[in-house]
């Protein structure tokens, strides 16, 4: 391993030259790399070539060092590599079925989908599930949480890892989350996000929502361009911070309809092709009736299937243990309401009842237009049944 991975650790780095890189946000060897020379001349106003040339020293300093691979590597250099690739469990045999054991790290992951369909759960979950140690399927890692659209909910955080059996104040202590109020400020968060990965032992990264800022800023054609170039400088990055730094990164993105598309699913990635190409994995979310379908959508290694998973306390769950809660609950719902409420609200009951039959359904894959009439009901379900499990 690289001890030193100071700037002034490389040969022909003075402290002119790191200055000039920490007050640009470079404060050390990964950041070289993970930004590149086009980008440090940018910001630091260095000339280009000498900006590839440190970049290069930085390259080589990790070679050395045996944290990062060679130009030209052997097949059996690069699978040695790959072993060193982390998974960590999503707590559900369903999803790590579908990610052939977990989520992995020196990867993107976009989880893109609908509203509601369960990605804030799945990046609550998936911080908790980091922390674990490594026999449990974690990695003993910490969280940099990059929430954009303020639904990072600790709350959430402390019921997941109680559902996990796990100290809910140190998980909590373990996820460093940074609030981002405009697409600059997220991309600034990143840039910078070098030496808090290093210091707390990040291991995942999550951007929630990676897109949402970018695409509410830039309205209209004319800065679609504009959009693109930006959001793509944002998603590069991530995809070389997990990379450089062996973490795992998750990328949510909202899908929205399009109303060009006649065959298939009337929806699309709001990221449009940007968020697609930079990710390893791609992972679509869709709702279906109570449960949700996870599919694989691309990915070098992985045949692409689906899943059916569904979301509780526990953040994302098995489907069999959202059906044992169901029983529980329509149970309770019909001793202590049976008497007042079967006569006044049997709206209430009747769907419940369906839940049964509602389980093949979910097994055909993916017929949009029938899933979304199902979802309203199933939204007012789940609302309506809170209050009676307390
Ligand atoms: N404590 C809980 N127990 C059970 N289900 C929950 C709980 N909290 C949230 N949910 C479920 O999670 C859904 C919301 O999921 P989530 O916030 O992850 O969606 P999202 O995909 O991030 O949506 P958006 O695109 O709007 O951000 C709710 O509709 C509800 O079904
Ligand atoms: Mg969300």
């Amino acid at each position: 391993m690289v001890e030193d991975l100071r700037l002034d650790s490389l040969e022909g780095v003075g402290p002119v030259t790191t200055r000039k890189l920490s007050d640009a946000g470079v404060h050390n060897v990964m950041d070289l790399i993970v930004r590149g020379p086009v980008e440090i001349a940018e910001i630091t106003g260095m000339e280009k070539d000498t900006a590839e040339k440190i970049v290069n020293k930085a390259r080589q300093h990790l070679v050395d060092g045996g944290l990062i691979a060679k130009h030209f590597t052997s097949a059996s250099e690069i699978y040695k590599h790959r072993q060193s690739i982390g998974k960590i469990t999503t707590g559900t045999n369903c999803l790590d079925t579908l990610f052939d054991g977990g989520l992995e790290t020196q990867a993107l992951t976009e989880v893109y989908g609908e509203f509601g369909c369960g990605k804030t759960q799945f990046a609550h979950t998936m911080s908790v599930m980091v922390q674990k140690t490594k026999e449990e399927g974690g990695l003993e890692g910490s969280v940099l949480y990059i929430d954009t659209e303020n639904t990072f909910r600790p709350e959430r955080i402390v019921s997941i890892a109680q559902a996990h059996e796990m100290d809910p104040e140190k998980v909590l202590d373990n996820i460093i989350v940074a609030r981002a109020y405009n697409s600059a400020h997220q991309t600034l968060i990143l840039e910078e996000a070098g030496p808090v990965i290093e210091e707390n032992n990040v291991k995942l990264i999550v951007a929630d929502s990676a897109v949402g800022l970018f695409r509410s800023e830039y309205l209209g054609r004319g800065t679609l361009s504009n959009r693109q170039q930006k959001l793509n400088h944002f998603v590069h990055l991530l995809s070389r911070i997990a990379e450089t730094y062996n973490c795992a990164a998750i990328a949510t993105n909202q899908v929205m309809a399009s109303p060009d598309v006649f065959f298939g699913d009337p929806t699309r990635p709001i990221g449009g092709n940007v968020v697609a190409h930079t990710s390893t994995y791609r992972i679509y979310f869709k709702k279906s009736g109570k449960k949700r379908i996870a599919r694989m959508v691309d990915s070098p290694h992985h045949p692409e299937e689906e899943v059916i998973f569904a979301l509780g306390e526990a953040g994302v769950i098995d489907p069999e243990e959202a059906e044992k809660k169901t029983k529980k609950t329509t149970k309770k719902t019909t001793t202590t309401k049976k008497a007042k409420e079967s006569k006044v609200e049997p709206e209430v009951e009747t769907p419940e009842v369906e839940a049964t039959p509602e389980t093949p359904e979910v097994e055909t894959p993916a017929e949009p237009v029938e899933a979304e009439p199902v979802d309203t009901t199933v939204e007012a379900e789940i609302d309506d049944a809170e209050p009676v499990e307390e």
